[in-house]
């Protein structure tokens, strides 16, 4: 029996270097939409072998649910792409984070910025009944470099609309922009171009950004964070907190890709 222990329920792989799979939750779990966790694994040496993980599904599920990558020497994630239903993983049950919707101001649109395995906080928060309380609309733009990789998005974002739960309260609010930058898609290219080009903006019939009206969350690698904020800080929205509540909030989907 491993320390923190929960079992895989389920497991589903959507290209050779992506799967998601469901654990059981811990009872006394609490967790705001968008935060993270720490999951693991018995290293060889017989101690948790641990990472951190956004949790993908919505507070109110009776299941975690967690959309990773498979790095194919990767400490954990080398071992951790053959679990299987029945097989337990450790998870530390201590949340946090800053995709969090009480770390923004009110507002009217609210962004989810992703690329890759960044989706993993906003898939929680779009199946939350709290994001289409507090904002008129939500878009969604989440990047990958070829559309396979943009699947476990697309079939969540589809599964939305029949939820028994919160179908209704989704409606027609959330809008849905996904891009390939490496494959021929209906919609190409990276979201900072979209974004600063106003290309975004004209497809989807929505005016600019503004700090009056717009509130962001942005997950991704360390370079598109910090592209992403500079086009953010252009219209004029501001890096907010937890603490300190204001227009947009960031968080790495991953650590170490050279910057
Ligand atoms: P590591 O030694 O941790 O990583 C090896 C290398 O693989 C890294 O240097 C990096 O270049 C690359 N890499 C790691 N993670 C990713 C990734 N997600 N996408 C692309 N390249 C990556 N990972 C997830 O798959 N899903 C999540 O929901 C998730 N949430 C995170 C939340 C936070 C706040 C942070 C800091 C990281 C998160 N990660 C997530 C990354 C995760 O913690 C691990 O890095 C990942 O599981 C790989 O672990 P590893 O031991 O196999 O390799
Ligand atoms: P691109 O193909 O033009 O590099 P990666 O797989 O390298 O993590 O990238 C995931 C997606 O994020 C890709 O579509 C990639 O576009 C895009 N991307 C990577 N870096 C940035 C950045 N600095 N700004 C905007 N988009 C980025």
């Amino acid at each position: 029996m491993l320390p923190d222990a929960q079992e895989v329920t389920s497991v589903q792989h959507w290209t050779d270097r992506l799967f998601s799979f469901r654990v059981t939750r811990p009872q006394s779990l609490r967790f705001r939409s968008g935060e993270f966790v720490m999951i693991g694994l018995l290293g060889d040496n017989g101690k948790p072998l641990l990472r951190a993980y956004s949790i993908a599904s919505p507070s109110w599920d009776e299941e975690l649910e967690f959309y990773s990558i498979k790095v194919p020497d990767g400490p954990l994630t080398s071992k951790l792409q053959h679990i299987q239903p029945g097989d337990q993983i450790i998870l530390r049950p201590k949340p946090v984070g800053t995709l969090v919707l009480d770390a923004l101001l009110p507002g009217k649109r609210l962004w989810f910025l992703a690329t890759g395995t960044g989706i993993a906080p906003f898939a929680s928060l779009m199946r939350d009944p709290e994001t289409y309380e507090k904002y008129d609309q939500v878009i969604m733009m989440h990047t990958c470099r070829e559309k396979a990789e943009l699947e476990y998005g697309r079939q969540l974002v589809e599964s939305l609309k029949d939820d028994p739960l919160i179908g209704e309260m989704v409606g027609d609010k959330l809008k849905y922009y996904p891009t390939t930058t490496r494959e021929e898609s209906e919609r190409m290219g990276r979201i900072t171009d979209n974004l600063a080009s106003g290309k975004v903006f004209e497809d989807l019939g929505i005016p600019s950004m503004s700090a009056e009206n717009d509130r962001a969350m942005v997950c991704g690698s360390m370079a598109f964070n910090i592209d992403v904020k500079a086009v953010l800080e252009s219209f004029g929205l501001r890096e907010g907190a937890n603490s300190d509540p204001l227009e947009y909030v960031v968080e790495k989907a991953f650590v170490g890709d050279g910057i």
